[in-house]
Parts: C-alpha cells; structure tokens; sequence
C-alpha cells in the first residue's frame, strides 16, 4: 500500500473485550479505496466487534480506528455520514412494507424528498425490488430481506459500506445475486467490507482476512494464499483449515 490516503478503513492494532472475553487481540488491517476485502472467520472470531468499531458504535479499548481519515466514534459523525452498514441481524421493521422502510430510513438520513425519490427508483432498480415495494418485511425471502437492508443502508448514498454477513442464510442463486450488485457498487467507486463465515466466498472479495479467536491469523490474496498453501483456489475452505490446523499446532 502506498500513500496513507488510500487507505479508506483502518483498524489499528485493536483490542476489545466483553468482560473476559477477548473478542479482538490486536487487529491491524488497511482496506484500500475501491476494494473489496472479505473478512472471513467462524463464529465468535470477532467480525461483529470489527464491523461494530469501523462504524462508530463501539470503542477499542486499546489502539485504533479510521474511517476516511477520520474516527468513526467522532460526535461530529463525519465518518458516518459517509459509511453504510448492513448489520448482521435483523434491522428492518418487519411490520412495515419495503417502501415504508425505505422511507423510514431516508428519513432517519435526513435526504430531502426529491432526492428520495430519484434514490428509491434506483435501489429499487438494481435490488429488484420494485414489484414488491407493498410486501412487508417480515414476509420477504431471506435474499429480498438483505437487498432491502442494502438499499437502506445505500440510500444517503455512501462511499464505504460495511456488510457483516450478507449472504447468511440466503440461497445460492440470491447470493450470487447479492455479489453482483455488490460489484456494480465497486464499479461505481465503493470500498467495500464484508464478513462471512462462508470460506468459498473468501475467493470473490480483491483480498481476504482470517479472523481467528480474535487475531488476523492470515492476510492477502485469494489466489495467492491458495497457491501458497498448494490448493485450489476454489478450495477455500482447505487453505484455511490448514492455516488455522498450523496455527494451533504451534499454540499447543
Ligand atoms: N456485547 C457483548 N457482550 C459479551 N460478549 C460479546 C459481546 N459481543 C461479542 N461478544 C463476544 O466476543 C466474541 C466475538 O464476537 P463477535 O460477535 O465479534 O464474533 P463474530 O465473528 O461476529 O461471530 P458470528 O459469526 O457468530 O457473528 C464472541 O466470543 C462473543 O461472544
Ligand atoms: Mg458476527
């Protein structure tokens, strides 16, 4: 990585803990302007604590955060104005329709209503979601849910977006779906921060972090950790396996 200013999210040796649990134990990770870093790691690794610091809602309680420069947990929310996230559990009023929820979040954002309105027509057109704008929430399938909890979170129209977990629970054929429109936001000039338990998605993000018990146990390429480790890249989950197999046969 070159100049500091590409550097569109920063965790900066971070360490969190919930009590005695120690959810991050130093994570250092740079994501660059117009990537897409998949931030992989079974459950309870500490992708939500991650996802949670880069967007301001929680503190490190050692080392540091940066969102464009700038500390996410800023009171003066410059940061935020300029993040989305889609979090990992439900957000969305299920008692409302998927235009009621767009409009409840357009307001939250403060958009003005012309503005709403060219901003529906187009989240509306690339989630697909245009015929079901009267079906409530808690009625949609679980890839429609997470393309209105997308749209929401793109409607102030942000340039780093933050996804924890998108595609869990969603079918194959709404995943790749998903992942598409997310490279149409790429195109268009977004950085982009996904977490998934899903090690095969590891090979659609630009670079890949292992989360492990807390720590970043591997960092780079997809391609490249699969040729480092002698496998497939489309074997995602052999090169971690092996990672984490090495990893803990040194901790013992
Ligand atoms: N608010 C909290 N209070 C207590 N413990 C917490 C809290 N938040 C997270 N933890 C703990 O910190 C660790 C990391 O949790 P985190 O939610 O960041 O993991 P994750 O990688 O997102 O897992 P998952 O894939 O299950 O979502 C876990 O052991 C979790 O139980
Ligand atoms: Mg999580």
């Amino acid at each position: 990585m070159s100049a500091a200013e590409t550097r569109d999210l920063e965790l900066r040796d971070v360490r969190r803990s919930f009590g005695a649990t120690q959810a991050l134990r130093g994570v250092s990770l740079a994501v660059r302007q117009g990537e897409v870093y998949g931030l992989v790691g079974p459950d309870g690794a500490g992708k939500t604590t991650a996802m949670r610091i880069l967007s301001g809602l929680l503190r490190p309680h050692e080392g540091s955060a940066t969102v464009l420069g700038v500390d996410p947990a800023h009171p003066r929310g410059e940061a935020r104005e300029r993040l989305g996230l889609v979090p990992q559990r439900n957000t969305l009023y299920g008692d409302l329709s998927v235009d009621e929820n767009l409009h409840f979040f357009a307001s939250l954002f403060g958009l003005s209503r012309p503005d709403f309105e060219a901003r529906r027509e187009r989240l509306l057109h690339i989630t697909r979601l245009g015929r079901f704008t009267e079906r409530r929430a808690d009625a949609l399938s679980g890839g429609m849910y997470k393309k209105l909890a997308l749209a929401c979170a793109l409607l102030h129209r942000p340039r780093v977006l933050l996804l924890d977990e998108p595609t869990n629970g969603v079918d194959p054929v709404s995943r790749r779906e998903l992942w598409e429109l997310l490279y149409g936001l790429v195109h268009e000039g977004m950085t982009l921060l996904v977490s998934t338990p899903y090690m095969d998605e590891a090979a659609r993000c630009h670079r890949v972090g292992l989360l492990y018990e807390g720590q970043l146990i591997a960092e780079g390429e997809p391609r490249a950790l699969a040729r480092a480790h002698g496998v497939s890249p489309s074997d995602f989950e052999s090169v971690f396996l092996a990672i984490i197999a090495r990893r803990d046969g040194r901790a013992a």
